[in-house]
């Protein structure tokens, strides 16, 4: 299907050309990714599947910008992200995507309301404004009674929640999350990507979600799947 084609056609947000990494261990390498792309658009629950070791989180770090590839470029908004200055770059990850990670990373240190408000303090907001939609974010994913607990009160379900909730605090336009629901039981996984199916069609974000699980895989809008370094699948799944 060309772009127009469909009259709601979503915006594309981001666009990977022809993304190569190579890995070097001692003087073997490892051609991870052998000339990906791949495009996302806004409001869609994408799924990156493949099995454990094709190079999912390669990739989605190298969209995300927190690893460089070889060679091929990534294109946000239209504009390649390796033109970016540091600054630029920076602003990038901090605003324009989040990340949700099979582990939460939170800080134990914090609670729950203080870990999802570090990515606006990273960005120089601490008013009342930043602490409003730190709570109601917080609500939204069902945790309004948990906002003062330390992430080792929490549940793994309600840990990887904040840490949801800490990767909208910016209101990025995309989000990646690599086996976000590794640690998670089965009923948890569920829940979460419902959660994440709900986020798409209410804000308009587009999240893109690595994991390994078949039963996953097919929650989403669409489907790539990795294999041998390339995308050899990508389909589009109807939706009731
Ligand atoms: N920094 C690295 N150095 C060397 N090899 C790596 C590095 N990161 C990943 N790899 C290798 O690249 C392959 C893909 O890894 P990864 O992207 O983590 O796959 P997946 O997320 O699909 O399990 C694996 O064989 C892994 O061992
Ligand atoms: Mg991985």
């Amino acid at each position: 299907m060309n772009k127009g084609d469909c009259l709601n056609d979503p915006k594309l947000l981001l666009e990977a050309e022809n993304i190569t990494k190579r890995f070097r261990s001692g003087d073997t390498y490892l051609d991870v990714l052998k000339g990906v792309n791949l495009e996302l658009e806004s409001s869609r629950l994408a799924i990156l599947s493949g099995p454990s070791g094709s190079g999912k989180s390669t990739l989605l770090y190298i969209l995300g910008g927190l690893e460089k590839p070889d060679s091929g470029r990534i294109l946000f908004d239209s504009e390649p992200i390796d033109t970016f200055t540091n600054s630029r770059l920076d602003s990038y990850r901090n605003q324009k995507i989040g990340f949700v990670f099979q582990m939460h990373y939170l800080l134990p240190d914090f609670t729950a309301l203080e870990n999802v408000l570090m990515p606006a303090m990273i960005s120089g907001q601490s008013d009342q404004a930043a602490l409003e939609r730190a709570k109601s974010l917080l609500a939204q994913l069902s945790l309004l009674e948990r906002i003062n607990h330390y992430p080792n009160q929490l549940s793994g379900g309600e840990q990887q929640r904040v840490a949801v909730a800490r990767a909208l605090m910016n209101s990025p336009r995309l989000i990646f999350a690599d086996e976000p629901t590794g640690n998670l039981d089965r009923e948890n996984a569920i829940i979460l990507l419902k959660l994440f199916r709900k986020l798409v069609d209410d804000t308009g974000v587009c999240i893109l979600i690595a994991t390994h699980d078949p039963e996953l895989a097919e929650m989403g809008d669409k489907t790539f799947r990795l294999h041998d370094g390339k995308i050899v699948g990508s389909k589009n799944l109807a939706r009731g």
